[in-house]
């Protein structure tokens, strides 16, 4: 049935199972659908809503559902994308929140404003991306990051957050931290350099350049070298459950990454820019023996141990379950506690 649009699209009861793509089950007592910024507003100001739990859901490629909830889950569906200027070294693309990212992500590479490709193929939604500030290949979210619109839940005002107020990190923000729950992003303004160079250093894609013998690539060859790599990775959630990488890479001191090597020398690890050490979890979770087993109807990828796998109908209690017994052996061996990279609810 087709609704006035100055009415908030409210589902009670509503099940959740194809909002996650680890196709979890989880039914929220109300879910309603914002398909604009005045659509915030209406929540904000609602008697009952306005007042409600809330939890905000993009595309639901982060986030484990582990139980019903009672409150209202709020749906982003704000969409639209435009050029909003040129500057003399930059692109200034403004995204509605709601916009799938890939698509985003093929567009601006097919209109000529390259800079995305390296993020090809992430899932999820345009708003959920600086949440997280999502990255691959060298490149994240930050990098090219311009600006965001947000909502608060309590006054319904709209701010406007840089960078620096974003409060960027390895697979985190101020959206992770004290605003998490606390407001809606709505657009997000992108910032594509130009000139245009490539971001070519990691191991995976200087194999695909020396393979293909091209050592100036274009922005969409990249966009497709970026595609291949990941679905010769990492599982569709359209066809496996999966949530992407479910842990975090551990950062530790050298003393500690000495002691790891010492307990076994193959253990992979980069050395970042403050002197400390980046471990690959997929590794450590691999040598623990994890890759392609399962607990319940959860299990660990066959190709890549660091994405929990959803085989069939399990539960998020089932995906929870799996990753404490990933954590425990971990730290049993390493003495390394992983952090799960999505959202637990
Ligand atoms: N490895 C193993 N066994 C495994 C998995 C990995 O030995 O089962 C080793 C690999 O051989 C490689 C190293 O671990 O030497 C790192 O693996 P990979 O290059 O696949 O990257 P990653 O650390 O597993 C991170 C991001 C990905 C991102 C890739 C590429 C995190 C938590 N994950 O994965 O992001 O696509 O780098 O940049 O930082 C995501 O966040 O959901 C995600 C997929």
């Amino acid at each position: 049935m087709s609704q006035p649009p100055n009415t908030l699209q409210v589902q009670h009861r509503a099940s959740l199972r194809e909002y996650n793509t680890f196709g979890l089950p989880a039914v929220a007592a109300t879910l309603v659908r914002l398909a604009s910024v005045a659509d915030v507003r209406r929540v904000v100001d609602h008697r009952e809503y306005g007042v409600a739990a809330k939890f905000v859901l993009g595309g639901g490629s982060n986030v484990v559902l582990t139980r019903d909830f009672a409150g209202v889950v709020l749906k982003v569906e704000i969409m639209g994308r435009r050029l909003l200027r040129e500057e003399a070294d930059a692109w200034i693309v403004e995204v509605g929140a709601g916009e799938p990212w890939h698509e985003v992500v093929s567009w601006t590479v097919q209109q000529g404003w390259p800079g995305l490709e390296n993020l090809a193929l992430i899932p999820g939604s345009t708003g959920a991306a600086p949440v997280q500030n999502i990255g691959a290949y060298g490149v994240e979210l930050k990098d090219r990051f311009e600006s965001l619109d947000a909502v608060d839940l309590v006054t319904g005002r709209t701010v406007t957050l840089d960078a620096p107020a974003c409060r960027f990190g390895y697979r985190d923000s101020v959206f992770k931290q004290h605003l998490a729950g606390k407001s809606v992003i709505t657009r997000v303004r992108l910032r594509l350099p130009r000139p245009w160079q490539p971001v070519l250093g990691y191991l995976d894609l200087e194999r695909k350049m020396a393979e293909s013998g091209q050592r100036t690539p274009d922005a969409q060859t990249v966009f497709d070298w970026v595609c291949a790599i990941r679905r010769a990775k990492l599982p569709d959630p359209a066809v496996i459950g999966n949530a992407g990488s479910f842990f975090k890479n551990p950062v530790v001191s050298p003393e500690q990454c000495r002691d790891i090597i010492g307990r076994d020398p193959a253990v992979v690890h980069y050395l970042l820019p403050d002197g400390s050490y980046k471990l690959a979890a997929g590794w450590l979770i691999d040598a623990c023996g994890w890759k392609g087993k399962s607990v319940g109807r959860a299990g660990v990828y066959d190709k890549q141990a660091l994405v929990l796998v959803n085989r069939g109908g399990a539960s998020g209690a089932e995906v929870v379950t799996l990753a404490r017994a990933i954590q425990e052996s971990v730290y049993g061996r390493f003495g390394i506690r992983l952090e799960p990279e999505p959202v637990i609810l």
